[in-house]
């Protein structure tokens, strides 16, 4: 019997993974430590809520007290506890730093008093490596970091801090980059989730700039398995990058999302691009196919179980559209959407 201490456990891939591992390993044992944040969703895991190998915990990865109580029981942390959402770490960096870099400082360090734990997997993003434009080589694992924004800055910063405890502490650290995750259950303000469920509800689509930023989309599960795999066969102080190489634009990701619902085009509208948003991302997951992990959808299969998911579960996501949603929404975009440029085809 392996215990699991998963952080961040009520978003988006973190629910993904703890239903993953909990349907595939019956043995498995899993403690969620969540802080319950505007991204945290109790409903992403109420399948599990009554089962005796699943334990929620409410609270913060930087309250060194709770995690240290808690790091003892683990075999294993899989750490996903972070603020997410790039447009956010333009409005507020601070939280970013805070739960990215010293969150994850936080369960280092209960970490190396723990002799018990035989993985740490934390789980970065292909962000850290900065934009890349598709004449640029693709990222491999020894490229230097260029964060370019205060969300892929804390990310690098919390990573840094991974790297340090392999070296000094002998901490068994494995860390995973992986691309743009979609898949069920993704917070509605995130690209794909946003375009789909403001299509549903015939409501335009903000798109920003010229739409030609280039993006891999990585279905969740495929992400999952990933992950599962880097538990047990990643070696320690290493990196992997994760990517599907299912790179699109937004705006032809936006144009396939409204044809899958039969919905006009013209919903689309280009608005003003967000300050210093990177053009692309490119990975090489060669590192990672070589220990026998390939993705299993293409963009088309990827694009469509998601939308499919969010068609069949509008009691899901309609309850997220509430009014916290709606501040957020009209401080982003209402501007932007007053100024918008039509699609032209
Ligand atoms: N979604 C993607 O496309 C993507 C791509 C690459 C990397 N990642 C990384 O994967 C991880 C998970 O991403 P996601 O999309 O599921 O995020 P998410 O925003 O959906 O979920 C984050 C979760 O962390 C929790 N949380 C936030 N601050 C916390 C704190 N201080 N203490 C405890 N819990 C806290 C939230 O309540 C939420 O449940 C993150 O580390 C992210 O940087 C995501």
């Amino acid at each position: 019997m392996s215990k699991y201490l998963v952080t961040g456990g009520c978003g988006f891939i973190g629910s993904n993974f703890i239903l993953h591992l909990l349907a595939k390993n019956p043995s498995a044992r899993v403690i969620n430590l969540d802080k319950l944040t505007y991204a945290g969703n109790p409903e992403n895991l109420s399948d599990v809520s009554g089962d005796d190998r699943y334990r929620f915990v409410q609270g913060d990865i930087c309250d060194a007290a709770l995690v240290s109580e808690l790091m003892p029981e683990a075999d294993y942390v899989v750490h996903f506890a972070a603020e997410t959402h790039v447009d956010r770490s333009l409005m507020e960096p601070g939280s970013f730093i805070q739960t990215d870099v010293f969150g994850t400082y936080t369960l280092l360090e209960a970490a190396r008093q723990s002799p018990r734990l035989k993985r740490f997997l934390h789980v970065s993003t292909d962000e850290v490596y900065g934009e890349v434009l598709p004449t640029d080589a693709a990222s491999t694992e020894t490229d230097p970091f260029l964060p370019r924004s205060p969300y892929s800055a804390s990310k690098a910063g919390g990573e840094m801090q991974c790297r340090a405890y392999v070296s000094t502490y002998e901490l068994p650290v494995v860390i995973a980059r992986p691309a743009n995750n979609v898949g069920p259950r993704q917070h509605i303000e995130k690209f794909v989730p946003l375009c789909t469920t403001n299509a549903l509800c015939d409501e335009p689509l903000p798109i920003y700039g010229d739409g030609q930023q280039v993006r891999d989309r990585l279905f969740v599960e495929d992400h999952c398995e990933a992950l599962d795999l880097l538990l047990h066969e990643g070696e320690p102080g290493e990196a992997y990058n994760i990517g599907a190489d299912n790179q699109r634009t937004n705006l032809e990701v936006a144009e396939f999302i409204l044809d899958l619902l039969e919905k006009p085009r013209s919903l689309i509208r280009f608005v003003e691009d967000r300050a210093g948003h990177d053009r692309g991302y490119y990975l090489n997951s060669g590192k990672i196919r070589s220990l026998g992990w390939s993705p299993s959808h293409d963009f088309k299969a990827t694009i469509e179980k998601t939308v499919d998911w969010y068609l069949q579960n509008p009691l899901w996501w309609e309850p997220v559209r509430d009014a916290r949603f709606a501040e957020y929404y009209q401080q982003q975009y209402g501007k932007r959407l007053a100024e918008a440029r039509p699609y032209t085809g």
